[in-house]
């Protein structure tokens, strides 16, 4: 094939050249007739296929699919089986549809609970999101469909979205926002990583040559093509140097001609124009060995978005009653009132370019009804379909609550307050919700509210007031059915917060840097997102990272580690057993936790970086193994530019959430690595000190260091004349800075004296 490529690609003219790296129509590649280059699909994406029925038009009527549950909830399954699973659904459906790459998934992090996509995304954690993404995209590209990464990167808002300039200092970058795309392109290589509207640091993401090309196709090896954001590159011709392969959506004549122009100026290398040309030719042909047409398994897909849906639903409280058995699963009762408008018009997705036309939906009150046995289900709607207030609905409810068992409160954020292009403006449901729930609960003791959102929701108003809630999500089409199977115990939840829920507004990581203005946003919390930060600053959060309950209980027993002192390359294995103590079938998802004691840069508290969900009959017990690698130990050092691990001891913390740590290991890294020297005329005392040939250098001169400090300034060490430890305060000023004060103790110029420390410890001398 590569043969024939660049056969192709020498017989291809400038022009030809130029317009196969730009689209053809919104969705499709420009073939080249002559040297029987086809056209390629592509469509939305990431939780369904929206394909166009007419791909050539920018219009939004699409083709029937199945519309699996978003990414929030899916990602709350924390099954990288179930995610494969959903991939190959969306690779068999992508073929039905004659759709050769799907664009998705989408990996930015959830910096903000406000994001307007934050349900079309996994996770505020990299480990998971990526994970999450490796197997999503291998179970699309296992059926021979290709993927669109996106939106790379930095891209984690919607105001400005076109514009804003993401200020990201390099270590965050690499630690939050990178490592799921760097993990998905390494293990999965999708077929194509979009590049995403914003700039990064000054630089548009298309046209931005470090992320692209040096770390993207160089660093990562990504073997695939980069498209832009529909609609997001400004200038083709830098866009191509800085690493898009190929602009969307097309035509775009006078784009076109910029590229010819600029080849034939000099001011474009036509070997940049080849490799672009090399890197669509290649997908193009790749697509094309995949025969597409047919009919998909519609009610099979919808099987599977219905377990997907009931695996990430999140059972966030169940309290007992007082005297009973928490109130889920629902039993015994024989008059349920079934309250709220999401009951009867199921909210299963978000707005924006993922709004899949589904093939069919559940509804959760029949759905409910078709379970319920004796019990007799009445309904009232509760609250209106915007945000506006009616006081004769909150009545009607809490009158068929009062007269009922049981009340099951369906609340769904209005549809339009969640979508691509906006963000969110607060974390509250609407006033009339409040009002419903703390009305309803007010009268009937047995409340259970159902939440369909994408992100989280402030609850701190009514949360004490009802004994059970359960995180339906955007549940995709067949969440109704699964919301019903968990109410009434046909199946155990088991799904596990991929994201923090927040008490409030205010104590958001990122809440005093968003959304930006002026066209910037700055990520000023650096490093400390979502637990990272609520972890560090010991805030309370309504309900942590990892969270979720069952309906049964697990214990976890006889953890250990592979071993006790280890090298970093080496890695280690963590095992676990995990016992189910009670008396229904359930799944429990194992999370491991890294802590590092001591580090030479400011760490998170800790940080995930394993996981597994063990599936147990109850009494039975299994072994839980997870392995952590190079990378769980290590953190990206701006100086070094690069991953680095530290000797030192770490504790491995086996939880069932970010909040709930059930054994903790202690182990001993040994570092493998042999870093340069990055000791330089600044470098402070203590950081010559703190390096290893630094202080092989240095070390000899320490001593009488100390002893002209204690000359120059009376310093004993314990009590100066100054009142300080003379030592302490000179460890953080540069050497060189020390030693003009000691000049007559040197045998030569302080700077010269420092040259020459430097020149050894760079092995220079
Ligand atoms: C969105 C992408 C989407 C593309 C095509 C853009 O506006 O940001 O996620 O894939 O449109 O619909």
């Amino acid at each position: 094939m590569n043969a024939e490529i660049q056969s192709i690609i020498a017989s291809m003219t400038l022009e030809e050249k130029a317009a196969l790296c730009t689209g053809a129509s919104a969705w499709t590649t420009t073939p080249v007739k002559r040297l029987h280059v086809p056209e390629m699909i592509v469509s939305d994406g990431p939780h369904g296929i929206r394909r166009l029925r007419d791909i050539y038009s920018m219009g939004h009527q699409s083709l029937p699919a199945t519309c699996f549950p978003t990414a929030s909830c899916s990602a709350s399954t924390w099954d990288v089986e179930l995610m494969r699973e959903l991939g190959a659904a969306l690779g068999e459906e992508a073929i039905a549809l004659n759709v050769d790459v799907i664009l998705g998934p989408g990996v930015n992090m959830k910096r903000s609970p406000l994001g307007g996509r934050n349900f079309e995304y996994f996770s505020e954690d990299p480990y998971l999101a990526g994970e999450l993404a490796v197997a999503f995209i291998n179970g699309v590209q296992s059926k021979g469909v290709g993927t669109s990464l996106k939106h790379y990167a930095a891209n984690n808002q919607e105001f400005q979205r076109f514009s804003i300039d993401t200020e990201v200092d390099e270590r965050t970058l690499r630690e939050i926002y990178l490592p799921a795309f760097e993990k998905a392109v390494k293990e999965a290589q999708p077929w194509t990583v979009m590049a995403s509207y914003n700039k990064v640091n000054g630089v548009f993401a298309t046209e931005h040559h470090t992320l692209l090309t040096e770390i993207l196709k160089n660093e990562w090896n990504f073997e695939g093509l980069v498209v832009s954001d529909w609609g997001a590159v400004r200038d083709r011709v830098a866009a191509l140097k800085g690493g898009t392969d190929w602009e969307m959506p097309g035509p775009q004549e006078r784009r076109v001609n910029a590229v010819v122009e600029a080849v034939r100026s000099g001011e474009l290398d036509e070997a940049t124009l080849d490799e672009s040309v090399r890197r669509i030719l290649r997908i193009v042909f790749k697509a094309r060995e995949t025969p597409k047409g047919g009919a998909f398994d519609v009610d099979g897909h919808h099987a599977i978005a219905r377990k997907i849906a009931a695996e990430g639903m999140v059972l966030l409280k169940n309290a007992p009653l007082p005297q009973e058995e928490p109130l889920l699963p629902l039993r015994g009762h024989r008059q349920i009132a079934v309250i709220g408008r999401s009951a009867e018009t199921a909210h299963f997705q978000g707005g924006g370019s993922s709004h899949i036309n589904p093939t069919r939906v559940d509804v959760p009150f029949l759905e409910l009804q078709s379970r319920a046995g004796a019990a007799e289900l009445t309904y009232a709607q509760g609250y209106p379909a915007d945000d506006s207030f009616r006081q004769d609905l909150i009545d009607q409810a809490v009158g068929l609550a009062r007269s009922s068992d049981v009340a099951l409160i369906h609340i769904a954020l209005p549809s339009y307050k969640e979508s691509e292009g906006y963000d969110r403006t607060d974390l509250d449901l609407t006033a009339q919700q409040v009002a419903l729930i703390q009305a309803v609960a007010k009268v009937q003791p047995k409340t259970v509210v159902v939440l369909n959102n994408g992100s989280p929701v402030a609850m701190s108003a009514w949360i004490d007031a009802v004994p059970a809630i359960l995180e339906g999500w955007m549940m995709g089409q067949a969440g109704g059915a699964a919301l019903a199977d968990i109410l009434f115990g046909q199946v155990n939840p088991c799904g596990k917060l991929a994201e923090t829920f927040p008490l409030k507004l205010s104590d958001t990581p990122a809440h005093l840097n968003w959304p930006g203005g002026a066209g910037k946003v700055r990520y000023g919390e650096g490093l400390f997102t979502g637990y990272r930060y609520y972890d560090s600053k010991e805030m309370p959060v309504l309900f942590p990272f990892g969270h979720g309950l069952s309906y049964t209980t697990f214990t976890y027993s006889n953890a250990k580690a592979s071993a006790k002192t280890f090298r970093d390359v080496d890695g280690l294995t963590v095992t676990v057993d995990v016992t189910n103590t009670g008396h229904m079938a359930g799944k429990e998802v194992v999370q491991v936790y890294v802590h590092d004691r001591a580090s030479g840069l400011v760490r998170p508290q800790k940080e995930l970086k394993g996981f597994a969900k063990v599936s147990l009959h109850p009494g039975e017990t299994k072994p839980v193994a997870i392995k952590l690698d190079f990378r769980a130990f290590a953190y990206y050092h701006p100086e070094y530019r690069q991953w680095i691990t530290e000797d030192g001891d770490f504790d491995l913390l086996i939880a069932s959430s970010a909040d709930h740590i059930r054994h903790i290991l202690a182990v001993t890294l040994k570092s493998t690595l042999d870093l340069p020297c990055i000791l330089d005329r600044e470098s402070t005392v203590r950081e010559w000190m703190a390096d290893p040939r630094g202080k092989a250098v240095l070390g000899p001169f320490y001593p009488q260091m100390e002893e002209q400090n204690r000359k120059t300034f009376g310093d004993d060490g314990a009590e100066s004349s100054m009142g300080l430890n003379m030592m302490d305060m000179v460890g953080d000023m540069p050497l060189v800075s020390v030693l003009m004060w000691q000049q007559g103790a040197l045998p030569m110029h302080p700077e010269d004296f420092v040259d020459e420390l430097l020149a050894q410890a760079h092995g220079r001398a």
